[in-house]
């Protein structure tokens, strides 16, 4: 019964492999700057405010919903809050985010402690709660996390500004540092989406942005594992979406993880992703965030050849490449929406 409701929505229909009708959408980084009502509520207070208050953090990841009548809710947060809370202080400045006191040696790691997703994070889980009991089961509410090796890339480096030469460089110096503190956060990204998933939310993705920076090898060693470890480590029902940043050449070990979709850059052609991981997973993703620059026009065309190149797909989600830019037009972004809420299967 309670599956049978539950593919009652388009996007648990596609990220089960099992939708008939046309394709869900929705928007990395959908409640972002681009919208001005975000930038409003941003005027007034910081973006840590807007995380940890569950009153801003409902209303903030509600927006895409009420603005752009978005088929599944985010909830508000960061990926990189927990690490905070396991030890690193962090800051977001206006060049993104910064750890003052990064890992560099065995001694800095003596500050990583375990989490303690209702003591440390309860903001992010009561924001699930109150999303799912004002949605009502009518839109689905994702959580998420970083994945180990891109949590670990800024726990290294303090900041990625400069592309991550950082932790490649780490891995090869330090492999058994680094395989110290994937292990540990794996354990802790595991309890972190187990509560959030107890806490309602109805599917996780698990952020890998930096893995795509990894050989096919090092990928191997270094980022599969964990994910891995990770995704056996939760509900098996759970729909559990993995996304990759510039993951085209590592698709197939993607597929490997026990990800349920695999979410693609725009970098990926969708149909040839789709021939290579054959039919068992669902496919996320694709147009480039910057196509949204174009006119209203424009983004329309390309998301028709996107769904087009999909039609028929029962296992297919509409999204962006990566992050939904700050300077976006939101009249692109509704064009995206309402074409794919148009599109007749
Ligand atoms: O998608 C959503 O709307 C949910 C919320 C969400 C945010 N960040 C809000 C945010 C999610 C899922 C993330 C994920 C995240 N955060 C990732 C993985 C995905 C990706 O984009 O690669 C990473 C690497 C981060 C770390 C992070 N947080 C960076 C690099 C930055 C600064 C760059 C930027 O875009 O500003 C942030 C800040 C951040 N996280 C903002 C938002 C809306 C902007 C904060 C502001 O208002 O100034």
């Amino acid at each position: 019964m309670a599956r049978l409701k539950e593919f009652k929505h388009p996007f648990l229909a596609a990220a089960s492999s099992a939708n008939n009708g046309r394709p869900p959408v929705w928007i990395m980084r959908q409640a972002g700057r681009y919208l001005k009502e975000y930038q409003n509520l941003r005027s007034r207070h910081s973006f840590m405010e807007l995380c940890e208050n569950p009153d801003l953090a409902t209303q903030v990841s509600l927006l895409p919903h009420r603005i752009l009548n978005i088929d599944a809710v985010i909830v508000f947060y960061d990926i990189l809050i927990p690490l905070e809370r396991m030890g690193f202080p962090l800051e977001f400045t206006e060049t993104g985010p910064v750890f003052r006191n990064p890992v560099r040696t065995e001694r800095d790691l003596e500050a990583l402690r375990p989490l303690d997703p209702r003591n440390h994070t309860p903001a992010v889980l009561e924001t699930i709660g109150r999303l799912k009991k004002i949605l009502g089961g009518a839109k689905p509410v994702l959580g998420f996390s970083g994945a180990p090796f891109t949590l670990a890339a800024y726990l290294v480096e303090g900041e990625l500004g400069r592309g991550g030469e950082g932790i490649r460089r780490t891995l090869y110096r330090t492999p058994a540092l680094v395989h110290e503190i994937l292990e540990h956060l794996s354990g802790a990204v595991t309890t972190y989406l187990n509560s959030q998933a107890e806490a309602g939310a109805d599917a996780v993705q698990l952020f890998d942005t930096w893995a795509g920076r990894l050989s096919p090898a090092a990928y191997r060693e270094f980022a599969l594992p964990y994910q891995r470890k990770i995704f056996e480590g939760l509900r098996p029902d759970l729909p559990r979406i993995l996304y990759v940043n510039g993951g085209d050449h590592v698709l197939e070990d993607m597929a490997s993880s026990g990800a349920t979709v695999l979410s693609v850059d725009w970098r990926c052609d969708l149909s040839r992703a789709r021939s290579r991981i054959g039919s068992r997973l669902a496919l996320q993703g694709n147009l480039d965030p910057a196509a949204l620059f174009g006119t209203p026009e424009e983004v329309r065309a390309r998301v028709l050849a996107m769904l087009e190149s999909r039609r028929g797909d029962p296992a297919y989600i509409v999204n962006l490449g990566h992050g939904i830019l700050p300077e976006t037009p939101v009249e692109s972004a509704k064009a995206m929406v309402n074409t794919v809420h148009q599109f007749e299967p």
